[in-house]
C-alpha cells in the first residue's frame, strides 16, 4: 500500500475513496492497524478517558500524548499519524506552537486541535512553521463543560450555518483535515461538499469522506456503555484481526455507518 501524505488524502476526496482513520495509544495496536489497512492512525486525548479513566479528556496533559505518540510511532514507522493537542495546550497560537513541537518530535504528521474562530491564527502560525493542522468541530469534548454533557451539536439551522461556515474558515486558514463529531448528517454532507479537503466524521452518518472510531469502542471494551456512533467489530468477528480488517472494509464500501448509527 502506498505510503500516507497529507497529499495522497487529498487525493482520496478527490477521488471518492473513503478515508479509515482510528485511535492508537500503543505500539502493538499501531503495528496491528497499519497491517489491517488503516490509513490514518490517531493518538486521541481520548486516551485520558480510555486508558486513564477519566471522565472526560480534560487532565491529559501534552506529555501524555507525547509518550503515547512515541509508542503508537514505534510500532507503525510507516503509518500516518496524528497527535491530539490536549486541553488548553493551544489557548493562544504561542502556546500552540510550543506544543506542537514535541508531538511532532514524537513523530507525528500533523496535530488536532478543536475549534472554530479563535483557531484561525493558530492554525496559520502552525502551518506556516510546517506543522499540518487538522480541525475538530462539532461535539468538541474538551468543551463538555460548555456544552453540558457530550450532545449532538448544530442542530438549528443558525448553529449549522455557523459551523458550515467555521469550517470553511478553518480550511481557509490552513487546515489540511477536519474530524467532525457527533452533528445531524445532512451538515456532515453540507460541510463535506463544501470543503475542498478531507472530512472524516464520527457520528456524522456515511456522507463524509472517512470515518473515525475509538478503537476500545470499535472492540467493545469500553464496558456498560457503547456510542450510539460506534458498533463492536470485535462481537461480529470473533478476533481482533478481522474486527479492524471488516471496520475498514464496511468503512470503505459505505455500509459502516448505517443509518442506526447516525443522527438525522
Ligand atoms: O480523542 C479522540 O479519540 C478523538 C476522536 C474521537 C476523533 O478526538
Ligand atoms: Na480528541
Amino acid at each position: 500500500m502506498a505510503k500516507i501524505t497529507t497529499a495522497v488524502l487529498q487525493k482520496m476526496k478527490q477521488q471518492g475513496d473513503k478515508i479509515t482513520m482510528l485511535t492508537a495509544y500503543d505500539a502493538s495496536f499501531a503495528k496491528l492497524f497499519a497491517e489491517q489497512g488503516v490509513d490514518v492512525l490517531l493518538i486521541g486525548d481520548s486516551l485520558g478517558m480510555v486508558l486513564q479513566g477519566h471522565s472526560d479528556t480534560l487532565p491529559v496533559t501534552t506529555a501524555d500524548i507525547a509518550y503515547h505518540t512515541r509508542a503508537v510511532r514505534a510500532g507503525a514507522p510507516d503509518a500516518f499519524v496524528i497527535a491530539d493537542m490536549p486541553f488548553m495546550s493551544y489557548a493562544t497560537p504561542e502556546q500552540a506552537m510550543q506544543n506542537a513541537t514535541p508531538l511532532m518530535q514524537a513523530g507525528a504528521n500533523m496535530v488536532k486541535l478543536e475549534g472554530g474562530d479563535f483557531l484561525l491564527p493558530t492554525i496559520k502560525a502552525l502551518t506556516e512553521r510546517g506543522v499540518p493542522v487538522c480541525g475538530h468541530l462539532g461535539l468538541t469534548p474538551q468543551s463538555v463543560h460548555l456544552f453540558g454533557g457530550f450532545k449532538v451539536q448544530g442542530k438549528t439551522a443558525e448553529k449549522a450555518d455557523a459551523m458550515v461556515r467555521q469550517a470553511l474558515a478553518l480550511q481557509e486558514a490552513g487546515a489540511q483535515l477536519l474530524v467532525m463529531e457527533c452533528i445531524p448528517q445532512p451538515l456532515a454532507e453540507r460541510i463535506t461538499q463544501a470543503l475542498t479537503i478531507p472530512v472524516i466524521g464520527i457520528g456524522a452518518g456515511n456522507v463524509t469522506d472517512g470515518q473515525v472510531l475509538v478503537m476500545h469502542d470499535l472492540l467493545g471494551i469500553s464496558s456498560g456503555y457503547i456510542p450510539k456512533f460506534s458498533k463492536n467489530y470485535l462481537a461480529q468477528t470473533g478476533d481482533i484481526r478481522s474486527a479492524i480488517a471488516t471496520y475498514v472494509s464496511e468503512v470503505k464500501a459505505g455500509i459502516f455507518p448505517a443509518k442506526e448509527h447516525s443522527f438525522q
